[in-house]
């Protein structure tokens, strides 16, 4: 694959036009309960963002959050949000989105016994919908009794009537055309044929809904990210290993980066620099645009993901077009190496 390539066209795919995400000051205030904004056990886990229909399973150690899941069996409700929480990397304010995902307790195993006491509960929930907070009740920090509290709304279902019906013939016709460039072309992560027949774009929460095809576009570019990230890293492993060989060492485990010579110190650091900045952006948009698709309707939704199929055509097609100047035959998708089937219509 040639490098020249990725160097001209990554910073492209850096580079969506997602509107921002909002968020909210990390601090607690105080505002009135009403029919519609209730207090809402609160889980925050970093970046992580779950997104409707979605199975999630999580290990639970900490005692204030085995006392939250103690409090929603109890009280019956069984469900509780997870946003993203953030510092800004500019103020170094602390923030919370706006936008959180509610997760529903389907079912719950104490495995105290099993792990040592390492992990109380194994529990396995459904992501049901999405929540707007208002505004956060009470903060909680590792060590201490109790969970974190949010003021929020449960958003109701859209319901999309005739009127606003959204026309799906562009995002169809998008997403055919990046499945036969990807076929054509030798994209090392690409969607199958049959995809083109079953791609779900329904309004809805359920199975089929427009939900599994954001998150089948999050894993895409995951993987294209992961992909590029073994290519970027593979000849350095080969030296390393080369290295290793002259030594004798070949089956040390792990090696110290001061031991190496100064040449491969300085290609580590290299290849630290690249994933850095080729492959770290790709996963960060990727994150990105599920938490972006949390904060909008359906509507806004079919634009936003037909956005990014037709902007990965303008790639697709760039590379192609590239490849052809440069010479090097059928553009590649940027990263080479294996192959993953999916359920869903991944390769
Ligand atoms: C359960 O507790 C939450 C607060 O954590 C509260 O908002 C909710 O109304 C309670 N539900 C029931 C059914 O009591």
């Amino acid at each position: 694959m040639n490098s020249l390539l990725l160097l001209v066209l990554l910073p492209l795919s850096a580079l969506s036009l997602t509107p921002p995400i909002s968020y909210l000051p990390l601090q607690p205030v105080t505002i009135n309960t009403n029919t519609k904004i209730n207090i809402i056990p609160t889980f925050p886990l970093g970046s992580a963002v779950y997104t409707p229909g979605e199975s999630v399973t999580l290990s639970i150690f900490e005692p204030r959050y085995r006392k939250m899941y103690d409090h929603i069996l109890l009280n019956g409700s069984r469900r509780f949000i997870v946003p993203q929480t953030i510092t800004d990397p500019t103020t170094g304010e602390k923030k919370v989105s706006e936008y959180a995902p509610v997760l529903y307790l389907d079912e719950l195993k104490d495995v105290s016994g099993k792990t040592g006491d390492q992990v109380k509960y194994l529990c396995s929930h459904s992501c049901v919908g999405i929540a707007r907070i208002a505004g956060v009740k009470r903060l909680s920090q590792p060590g201490q009794d109790e969970w974190m509290e949010c003021y929020a709304e449960v958003l109701p279902e859209e319901v999309i009537t005739v009127e606003d019906a959204v026309d799906l013939t562009a995002i169809r016709s998008h997403y055919k055309k990046l499945v036969d460039l990807q076929h054509t072309t030798t994209s090392s992560v690409r969607f199958t044929k049959d995809s083109v027949n079953t791609l779900a774009l329904a309004p809805g929460r359920e199975e089929g809904s427009l939900w599994s095809t954001v998150r089948l576009w999050s894993r895409f570019k995951d993987q294209y990210a992961s992909n590029l990230e073994r290519e970027i890293q593979e000849s350095l492993q080969i030296k390393i290993l080369d290295h290793l060989k002259e030594l004798n060492q070949e089956n040390t485990a792990s090696i110290n980066f001061e031991s190496l010579p100064d040449n491969l110190k300085k290609e580590v650091l290299e290849v630290e620099r690249r994933v850095r900045e080729e492959c770290a952006p790709i996963y960060e948009e990727s994150n990105r645009f599920l938490q972006v698709c949390l904060q909008m309707s359906y509507g806004e939704r079919v634009k936003e993901v037909c956005g990014r199929i037709e902007e990965e055509v303008r790639l697709g097609e760039g590379r192609v077009m590239l490849s052809n100047i440069i010479g090097g035959g059928g553009g590649n998708g940027g990263a080479e190496g294996g192959e993953r089937k999916d359920e869903e219509g991944f390769q």
